[in-house]
């Protein structure tokens, strides 16, 4: 783990964004609970995702669906069968990995190697470092770069053929070791399958095996005819949905980017056969305007096309986020075809077809879908925010402040109300009665307890874009100073506009707007 992605972690416990799940028993691994204040940003997140998706497009609506579901759904959605990752055990540590994370790190070495070479190079030459011409002529780069090329061509030739006596092959002429004990002991490859199942109360056996769900689009499928008939939406139309999906990760590391319990965004686009690039270029653009609409910049962000396409894509490409780790998936887009409905229209019996009343004919529609962990936005979202800077105290000098520079319409307190002095008559009841008439509007905050300098401090460490500060001056002329978080900058208003200026500032709307 990186410096910042340590503080990052220990800044969400310590400030109650997330915490490990069942603490007092030692945590359960790669299982995360949101706290007091995580809690609210999700539920920012999730409200903006809805807002964009469901109330901008006349033609979305959104969904609520089980987690549990026939258990031939995932037959026919192919996760039985095809929802595997390889796995492999190192015989003395007793330890399972990913066969293509072991070989992806063992790459990501070279790259560091390969990186710091660029680096020295940079540092040797100054101004006039060509990089380009060095990477092509320099012999230890180049080799470096050869040496990726080649372990990475050969990894996704065998995972593209199923080849997982290829992959184990790979692992032994890299004579990569297990990263805990140094064993080269390792099983053979075999295929792991990512669902969790349980078994129905009443009936014993296959026969009552349940899923929990690995993805919240099969929800949206099987209730295609259902949402299309209630809502009489024509083609193009989306199905929304959030909700929680499971997935028994072998790998389940870097915090809540890789959960075994996390929460998705989906959104299915119902189309006609034919139309699926167009719009699979139109949701690519939609997609990526919507976190760049959050202020993040657009050089932590970057689209990678799938090289192994998913059992029912015909095209798939990520938004990546420039995690503190890395660029890493935090969106797909995929063109999944008429794979799935037409997948269950075969093991269901039942007809699931559209009649295009445009074209007097009948047929599966194609679908695009965009989908994104709700956890991994929460992610990039403290990522984006947390920072660390040096700040002149009240008497000027300096001082280290840690604050979380959110986007105001999803930081978790929109305003926090502060009398100035606790024991000055009249402050705390005009605070209060400000408080009383705020907090039905805007998520707000009451604290009268230490100095206003720290009482700002545990607000920029939550990220709060704004406080509003009652003291001797409001008494006189009924004016308040409204404190902005990232400039701290502050502005005297009165106090029967603050709730109007607030809301405003924090609302949701001029995002959406920009959409
Ligand atoms: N319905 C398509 C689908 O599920 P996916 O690429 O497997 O596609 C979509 O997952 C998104 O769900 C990912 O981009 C990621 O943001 C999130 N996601 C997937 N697995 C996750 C995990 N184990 N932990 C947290 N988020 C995950």
């Amino acid at each position: 783990m990186s410096d910042l992605f340590k503080n990052i972690v220990s800044h969400s416990k310590e400030y109650g964004f997330i915490y490990p799940s069942s603490e007092i028993y030692d945590g359960l691994s790669a299982v995360y609970d949101y706290g007091v204040y995580g809690s609210e940003l999700k539920q920012a997140i999730k409200e903006y995702w809805w807002k964009a998706m469901v109330y901008a497009h006349e033609n979305i609506v959104g969904i609520d669906s089980a987690i549990f579901m026939h258990p031939r759904i995932w037959k026919a959605s192919g996760h039985v069968d095809a929802f595997n990752d390889p796995l492999i055990d190192n015989k003395d540590s007793k330890k399972r990995y990913r066969a293509d994370v072991l070989l992806e790190d063992y790459m990501a070495k070279i790259q560091g190697k390969l990186d710091k070479e660029i680096e020295k190079a940079r540092k040797r030459f100054g101004d006039g470092f060509d990089e380009k011409m060095y990477r092509e002529t320099n012999e230890r780069v180049a080799g470096y770069q050869n040496q990726i090329d080649e372990v990475n061509d050969k990894m996704n030739d065998a995972l593209r053929k199923n080849d997982l006596v290829a992959l184990k092959a790979l692992i032994d002429s890299c004579e990569i070791a297990d990263p805990e004990s140094g064993s080269r002991n390792w099983t053979d490859v075999r295929q792991f399958n990512l669902m969790f199942n349980t078994q129905l109360g009443n009936i014993a056996g296959e026969e009552g095996k349940l899923y929990l769900r690995p993805e919240t689009a099969q929800g949206i499928f099987v209730n295609f005819l259902n949402v299309q008939k209630t809502s009489r939406q024509k083609i193009p139309f989306g199905i929304a949905q959030i909700g929680k999906a499971f997935r028994n990760e072998i790998v389940a590391r870097q915090f809540i980017f890789r959960m075994r319990e996390f929460e998705q965004m989906e959104m299915q686009y119902f189309i006609q056969p034919g139309s699926e690039l167009d719009w699979y270029a139109y949701w690519k653009e939609k997609r990526m305007n919507w976190h760049l609409a959050l202020g993040t910049s657009p050089d932590k962000l970057r689209f990678h096309d799938h090289e192994n396409l998913a059992h029912y894509a015909n095209a798939a490409v990520d938004i990546q986020f420039d995690f503190p780790f890395g660029f890493k998936e935090l969106e797909g887009i995929h063109s999944r075809t008429d794979f799935d409905l037409g997948s269950h229209q075969e093991y269901s019996g039942k007809k699931i077809t559209y009649f295009d009343s445009d074209l007097n004919e009948s047929y599966v529609p194609y679908v695009v879908e965009t989908s994104i962990g709700c956890d991994r936005m929460f992610l990039a979202t403290m990522s984006n925010a947390y920072t660390e800077e040096t700040v002149p105290d009240a008497e000027g000098k300096d001082s280290s402040r840690t604050v979380l520079k959110l986007p105001p319409a999803l930081a978790p307190v929109k305003c926090a109300i502060l009398p100035l002095i606790r024991t000055e008559s009249g402050l705390t009841e005009t605070a209060r009665k400000l408080f009383n008439d705020l907090k039905f509007s805007v998520n707000c905050q009451y604290d009268e307890k230490d100095t206003i300098g720290r009482r700002y401090r545990r607000q920029d460490a939550v990220g709060t874009p704004y406080c509003v500060t009652i003291d001797h001056q409001t008494l006189e002329d009924q004016t308040v100073t409204i404190r902005e978080r990232d400039s701290m900058s502050q502005e005297r208003v009165p106090i029967i506009k603050v709730s109007s200026i607030i809301s405003e500032k924090v609302s949701l709307e001029p995002l959406l707007r920009k959409l």
